[in-house]
């Protein structure tokens, strides 16, 4: 795993955003993963200025997102697919019929997570899912205990998870208790995984993200198996992690490495 810690919530959202914007250029047709929550909505706000400012294109791009409430309408404020529409979609060059967010309204829910999966392979798989992390070290909504080979499917929530979301509800009893979600297994396919996280209500859940042991207690952990994940944290978030000095050092050293490569492609 890369660990890479920024001083602050806004230089977390800003290299996330330049790895995205990095894969859009280099591959326009490219599959993005995406992740709803507080956490990559500054990503979301420097990708839309990109867009309107430096031109970048997401007129090619497909996207799958983690995860949905069961339950809600696409059009109720709290859906992840009315997240996703108004705090990005509706503000890039994206063609709406190239989105995808789960349908918490499905009948069929075995039927519909089964086909989500199938869109995602028919589109040749993710290239890039990034995702954020809840206090218990979930990922989408891989709530503790989750198979660690787990596929899209129905999940229900954990207390924990339903009061954090609770805020945006306005109350806990407003919280869907269920939620559809691809599974690690599927999340662990991605090409590549862009863990973000800021805060220190975080920080436990990063540690044992990156330096604790591999388990269903903690789903994050499952990304240790992945072979290419890089992990931005601010200094709150990686707060409790004991390697910092060296992730730091590793950090000083790759960018010095990058500097001379370009030096020579230049010149
Ligand atoms: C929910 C989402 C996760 C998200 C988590 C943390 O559980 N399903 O995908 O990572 O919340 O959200 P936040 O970024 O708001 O802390």
């Amino acid at each position: 795993m890369r660990v890479i810690v920024e001083s602050t919530p806004n230089e977390v959202a800003r290299h996330a955003a330049r790895i995205v914007a990095d894969l859009v250029r280099r591959k326009p047709k490219c599959v993005l993963g995406l992740a709803t929550g507080s956490t990559p909505l500054g990503m979301y706000a420097e990708l839309i200025r990109m867009h309107r400012e430096e031109g970048l294109d997401f007129s090619k791009v497909v996207t799958f997102n983690l995860d949905e409430y069961v339950g809600l309408e696409p059009a109720h404020p709290q859906s992840y697919r009315y997240f996703m529409d108004e705090h990005f979609f509706r503000h890039i060059n994206i063609d709406p019929r190239h989105t995808h967010v789960p349908d918490g309204r499905a009948l069929d829910f075995d039927a519909h997570c089964q086909q989500y999966e199938k869109l995602i392979r028919d589109c040749g798989g993710i290239d890039l899912q990034v995702l954020g992390i809840g206090r218990d070290g979930h990922i989408a909504f891989n709530e503790p205990g989750s198979s660690l080979g787990s596929r899209t499917r129905l999940k229900t929530l954990t207390a924990e998870t339903v009061r954090d979301n609770a805020r945006f509800f306005g109350s806990e009893e407003a919280v869907p208790r269920l939620a559809i979600t691809m599974g690690v297994g599927t999340i662990l396919e991605s090409r590549q995984c862009l863990l973000l996280a800021c805060g220190s209500s975080k920080a436990r859940a990063v540690r044992d993200t990156v330096e604790g042991p591999i388990t269903a207690q903690v789903t994050a952990s499952a990304l240790q198996l992945h072979r290419d994940v890089i992990c931005i944290l601010d200094e709150q978030a990686a707060a409790m992690l004991a390697r910092r000095d060296y992730y730091r050092e590793v950090e000083a050293l790759q960018s010095r490495l990058e500097a001379a490569r370009r030096a020579r492609a230049e010149g």
